[in-house]
């Protein structure tokens, strides 16, 4: 259901949630917050974090996928740099935390220690990535697998929108040039590691009564668009035991994806989109497609819950004399987080007095795509409700705060420990 962005009482504009609200106003729909990869609402976003960053003292970039980069010297031109960051693209009617917060905790850092005349002896680079959703192109983690030296960029490029817009086109319209994604990925022996600060989009911490969490880990995903082919027909002459109705048999394969998701411990599977052609109210559907997406904590357990739900799909098709096929969209290995940053993000949060807890991330995140290129740290913010992909995504100002102090302590730890 469509609704209005959150209308809650508003903050500070200077304050970290005052820009949070201020970003939100970037989208492409009227009342509604989507902002989705390379689109009029993302480019008003990076002209704003851009402002944001500068303000602060950032030498600002944008790379050949649109993510905007912002890098802060350190004070030791050999040492490594120190990556944080998270995405700016939303889901369509999006909550206004989800990937934002992340981008601009970590620039609020980085402002405490210009105020307080702090200099790190290591570069920090700020990553606005611009395609975590993965909404517009079947591909997705664009942005931080190009960072990551792993894109595969002929299948990225060619992949294409609603539309039939190619990615290809959609960044060269956006200023970006498509044949330069390699000139993106970082060298891994120059980078320290990469950091992401994100919402919980969960309700584990607001359980626990805790503001901030460690992750552990970020589960594996695979994602497929499935298409369903009957025979459209007259509603009302074809009799009903001699349809091959594809409507009908994709709800049976979308109820029995639910049952796979209850079926196996640890798997969350979803249809999320849909379509029927030709779409009379008259006409028996003769196509459907819809997407499926599938997670678990490993990528076995992935792959195991993914064969056995298409084997029930194919016996769903096989009785009521339609076929399907599946084609292989976005999949991304699970990706545990790095054993000695976990320590170090809860020791930061004790030295501010504050006690947090480990657990696993169910959502999907750019840490993924950059575990492949250095160790990963993700810090959650508790969030009302366990709430998100939705406009009622809350946090508090205070929550978000505690997050900052945080990060700012992990970089004078670092700092401290002579990590260079
Ligand atoms: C991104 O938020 C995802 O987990 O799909
Ligand atoms: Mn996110
Ligand atoms: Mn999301």
């Amino acid at each position: 259901m469509r609704s209005e962005a959150d209308g809650s009482m508003p903050h500070d504009p200077a304050s970290l949630l005052g820009r949070l609200d201020t970003l939100a106003r970037c989208t492409d729909g009227a009342g509604v917050l989507t902002r989705l990869y390379l689109t009029p609402a993302h480019e008003a976003a990076i002209r704003l974090a851009r402002g944001w960053m500068q303000q602060a003292g950032l030498a600002t970039r944008l790379d050949a996928a649109a993510t905007l980069v912002g890098r802060l010297e350190g004070s030791d031109p050999d040492a490594r740099t120190l990556l944080i960051g998270s995405h700016l693209d939303t889901v369509p009617d999006a909550g206004r935390y989800d990937g934002a917060l992340g981008i601009l905790a970590g620039l609020a850092a980085l402002e405490r220690l210009r105020d307080r005349d702090i200099r790190l002896p290591f570069a920090v680079e700020l990553l606005a990535f611009g395609d975590e959703e993965g909404v517009r192109f079947a591909r997705t983690l664009t942005g931080s697998r190009a960072c990551a030296g792993t894109l595969d960029a002929a299948l990225h490029l060619a992949s294409h929108d609603a539309e039939g817009i190619t990615l290809r086109d959609a960044l060269s319209a956006f200023g970006c040039d498509p044949d330069r994604l390699g000139d993106a990925a970082y060298r891994p022996d120059r980078v320290i590691a990469y950091l992401e600060p994100h919402i919980e989009q969960g309700p584990v911490l607001e359980q626990a009564a805790l503001p901030l969490g460690v992750v552990t880990a970020i589960n594996a995903a695979s994602r497929f668009i499935v298409t369903v082919c009957g025979e459209a027909g007259h509603a009302g002459t074809v009799p009903m035991d001699s349809r091959r109705d594809a409507l009908a048999t994709a709800a049976e394969m979308i109820v029995a994806t639910r049952g796979a998701g209850l079926a196996w411990p640890g798997v969350t599977a979803t249809v999320g989109q849909i379509r029927a052609w030709p779409g009379g109210v008259n006409v028996i559907a003769g196509e459907v497609e819809f997407s499926l997406d599938l997670r678990a904590s490993t990528d076995a357990l992935r792959d195991k819950a993914c064969a056995a739900l298409f084997h029930e799909w194919d016996a769903i098709t096989a009785e009521h004399g339609v076929t399907h096929s599946i084609a292989p969209g976005f999949s991304a290995s699970a990706a545990p987080c790095a054993e000695d940053w976990q320590a170090r993000l809860e020791r930061a949060a004790i030295a501010c007095g504050l006690e947090t807890k480990r657990l696993p991330s169910g959502a999907g995140h750019d840490a993924m795509a950059m575990a492949a290129l250095c160790p990963i740290a993700m810090l959650f913010v508790r969030c009302r409700g366990g709430i998100s992909h939705n406009p009622a995504e809350s946090i508090t100002g205070q929550d978000a705060e505690l997050a900052v102090d945080v990060i700012v302590r992990l970089l004078e730890d670092l700092a401290a420990e002579g990590i260079r």
